[in-house]
């Protein structure tokens, strides 16, 4: 699959992107069942990796964003780039086909990156609302910082341990714990030295989100202040969910609560 570059007016040829964006939209949406990979259900007939590729393409930076799709979806993934990326775009965009497990899929797409880039993001297609603000706080702080970082929730509910029969053993004091979304920032090479040599084989099972791997292999990562609209589609009931907030965004209504 070819990379797709837009030629931008005023910028000069030595002008590459120092900024990378993998979207993986590659998983198989099993607990969604959908009969359709999630990034390709629709949402008041727009797919979500439109949403994706719009927020993305939108910050002004020169960029390229790689778009991680399922092999058979690639076409159609192409096609949204086509209809959703303005003519005169800072972005370069490319579409390149995933794997099995999600960290193969990111691998895939950190390969595809230009040379040029040394800020990475990840960030999942099922959450099509992270807002630009959010991936601009990511940038700003992997930048000032050196570190990863992710955008973290505190943690609301009551949390318990249970055994595998459901029987309550303990009250887990929440305060230290947060949970974390996407997009997740990193210097490049720090996500791709540790996604070359990540520990797989490892007590915790496979990682399930960039931030693990990289401290897996012993980097720093810190939080920065995540976002309920940056909601990821999971199961039939977060459907509604994400109603809500394109509604939200619609109206042009700050959707951040
Ligand atoms: N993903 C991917 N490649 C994979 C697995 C996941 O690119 N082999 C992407 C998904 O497309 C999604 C994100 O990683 O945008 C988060 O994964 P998850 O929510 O688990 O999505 P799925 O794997 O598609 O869903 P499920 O686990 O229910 O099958
Ligand atoms: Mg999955």
């Amino acid at each position: 699959m070819s990379p797709l570059t837009n030629d931008v007016p005023g910028t000069t040829p030595h002008e590459l992107p120092s900024l990378g964006v993998v979207l993986v939209a590659a998983g198989r949406g099993e607990r969604l069942g959908a009969g359709a990979p999630k990034a390709f259900v629709e949402l008041r007939g727009r797919a979500l990796l439109e949403f994706g590729i719009g927020v993305v393409t939108s910050l002004p930076h020169l960029g390229h964003l790689v778009v991680v799709a399922p092999e058979s979806h690639a076409a159609q993934a192409l096609d949204i780039v086509e209809q959703v990326l303005p003519a005169a775009s800072s972005w370069e965009v490319s579409v390149v086909p995933g794997g099995r497990e999600r960290h193969e899929s990111v691998r895939f797409g950190l390969n595809a990156l230009p040379d040029s880039v040394e800020t990475v993001l990840v960030h999942d297609a099922a959450r099509p609302f992270a807002s630009a603000a959010l991936f601009e706080r990511v940038i700003t702080e992997v930048r000032r910082t050196g570190d990863a970082v992710v955008p973290a929730l505190p943690v609301v509910d009551t949390l318990k341990r249970v055994d595998p029969e459901g029987i309550v053993h303990e009250t887990v004091d929440r305060a230290p714990l947060v949970a974390v979304q996407t997009p997740q920032g990193f210097v490049r090479e720090t996500l791709a030295a540790a996604h070359a040599t990540a520990q797989l084989q490892h007590e915790g099972g496979l990682p399930t989100d960039d931030a693990e791997v990289v401290q897996r292999a012993g980097a720093k990562v810190r939080t920065v202040p995540g976002e309920q609209r940056a909601h990821k589609l999971t199961t039939p009931a977060d459907l509604a969910i994400l109603e809500h907030f394109l509604t939200a965004n619609l109206l042009g209504l700050e959707a951040e609560a």
